[in-house]
C-alpha cells in the first residue's frame, strides 16, 4: 500500500524562466476503463491538454486508459486510498455509494440530449455531485457519453418480449438489473474489461451499451444484432477524492476547476455526435444487422419498463425520481 507521500512523484524540472528557480512538477493519475477515442477517453486527453496548458507544464495529467490500472470495480476504492487522482466510473457504478444515482439508470429517463443536458447540469446533476461529499469524495463534473443500445447474438430484438430467455452482460446496477428481469431476460453484472470475454466465450448473449463502446471495444464483430433502441443514458462523475482536493494551493485548484469546465463544455458538445459518426462507421464496415425501434416499438418498451420507477422510487428518493420525470414531458 502506498502512503500518501508517494501520492505526488515530484520532478524536478525547470517550468518558467522566472528567477524562483526550479519547481517542483505535480503529477495526477487518471484512471479509466474505455478506449481512447471515445467521449470519456477524448475528454480525458482535453483535461490534461488543458491542465498542462494552464500551469505552463506545472501540472501533468497521466491519462491511463482501458482499464490498464484499475477495472471499473477497483477503482472506487483506489481513489478512496489515495492510489489514483482523478476517475469517470460511469453514474450506474454509484449505487455501491448511494442508491440516489440509480436516477440516471431508470428506463428512458432522458428522451434527448438536450433533457440530458438539463438534467445533469441542473438540480438533479448537482445533487449527485454533492452526494459524493459523504464519502469523502469531491464530485468535479458530468461527462455524458449518450445513451444505451442492445446488442445480441440470439436473435433480433425488436419488441419488449423479444428480450426473453437471452442473457446480457450490464453494469453494476440494481435499477439495470430490475428492467432486464422484468423483460424475463438474465442480467449478469459484471466488468466493463470481461465484457468482450463474455461475449467471445458465448457466456452471455449479448450486452447494453454506448455506440462508442460497441465500437472501440469491437463489440459489434462478435454479436449478429443491433438495436438503437436509446433506452437508458451512460455517463460518469469526474471525480477526486477530498483529502487530495484539500491539499492543493488555491492556484492548482483554479487552474484544476477552469480546465474541468472547459473539459465539459467541450464534451457537452462532441459525445453524442461522437456515437452518431461511430454508428455509421459500423453501418459501413459490419454486416452486424441494425434493427432502430419504431416509435410504435418505443412506446411498448416504455410501457413494460415505466413500473422500475414506482419500483425503485423510496431507495433513489420520490423527489428525485419526481425531478427527472418533468423532463420526460
Ligand atoms: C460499461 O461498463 O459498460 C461502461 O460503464 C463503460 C464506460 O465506462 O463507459
Amino acid at each position: 500500500i502506498f502512503g500518501y507521500q508517494s501520492l505526488f512523484p515530484r520532478e524536478e524540472i525547470p517550468y518558467d524562466d522566472d528567477q524562483e528557480g526550479l519547481k517542483e512538477q505535480i503529477v495526477f493519475k487518471f484512471s479509466h476503463v474505455v478506449a481512447e477515442n471515445t467521449p470519456k477517453g477524448l475528454a480525458a486527453q482535453k483535461f490534461a491538454e488543458l491542465v498542462s496548458e494552464k500551469s505552463n507544464g506545472h501540472i501533468k495529467i497521466e491519462v491511463f486508459p482501458n482499464g490498464s490500472l484499475y477495472s471499473d470495480i477497483e477503482e472506487i476504492n483506489a481513489l478512496k486510498d489515495g492510489q489514483v487522482h482523478f476517475i469517470a466510473p460511469s453514474t450506474s457504478k454509484l449505487g455501491m455509494l448511494s442508491p440516489q444515482w440509480g436516477v440516471l439508470d431508470l428506463p428512458f429517463a432522458f428522451p434527448t440530449r438536450e433533457a440530458a443536458l438539463e438534467g445533469l447540469n441542473g438540480d438533479i446533476g448537482r445533487q449527485l455531485l454533492q452526494s459524493l461529499q459523504s464519502d469523502g469524495i469531491k464530485g468535479l463534473a458530468h461527462w455524458p457519453n449518450g445513451f444505451k443500445q442492445i446488442t445480441s447474438n440470439k436473435g433480433p430484438i425488436q419488441n419488449p418480449e423479444d428480450m426473453e430467455g437471452q442473457s446480457f452482460r450490464i453494469m453494476q446496477s440494481n435499477v439495470i438489473e430490475a428492467q432486464f428481469n422484468r423483460l424475463n431476460a438474465d442480467a449478469l453484472q459484471d466488468s466493463f474489461n470481461s465484457t468482450f470475454q463474455l461475449l467471445e466465450e458465448g457466456k452471455v448473449d449479448g450486452e447494453e451499451n454506448t455506440i462508442s463502446n460497441i465500437y472501440s471495444k469491437k463489440f459489434y464483430n462478435l454479436q449478429k444484432h443491433l438495436t438503437i433502441s436509446n433506452h437508458g443514458y451512460l455517463g460518469y462523475a469526474v471525480m477526486m477524492s477530498e483529502k487530495v482536493w484539500d491539499e492543493q494551493t488555491e492556484e492548482t485548484k483554479e487552474i484544476l476547476l477552469e480546465s474541468m469546465q472547459e473539459t465539459s463544455a467541450w464534451n457537452n458538445r462532441r459525445a453524442f455526435a461522437m456515437n452518431e459518426e461511430q454508428l455509421m462507421t459500423i453501418k459501413q464496415n459490419s454486416s452486424i444487422q441494425i434493427h432502430e425501434l419504431t416509435d410504435e416499438q418505443k412506446q411498448e418498451w416504455k410501457t413494460a419498463l415505466d413500473p422500475v420507477y414506482e419500483e425503485f422510487s423510496q431507495e433513489i428518493g420520490s423527489k428525485l425520481v419526481e425531478e427527472i420525470k418533468e423532463l420526460r414531458a
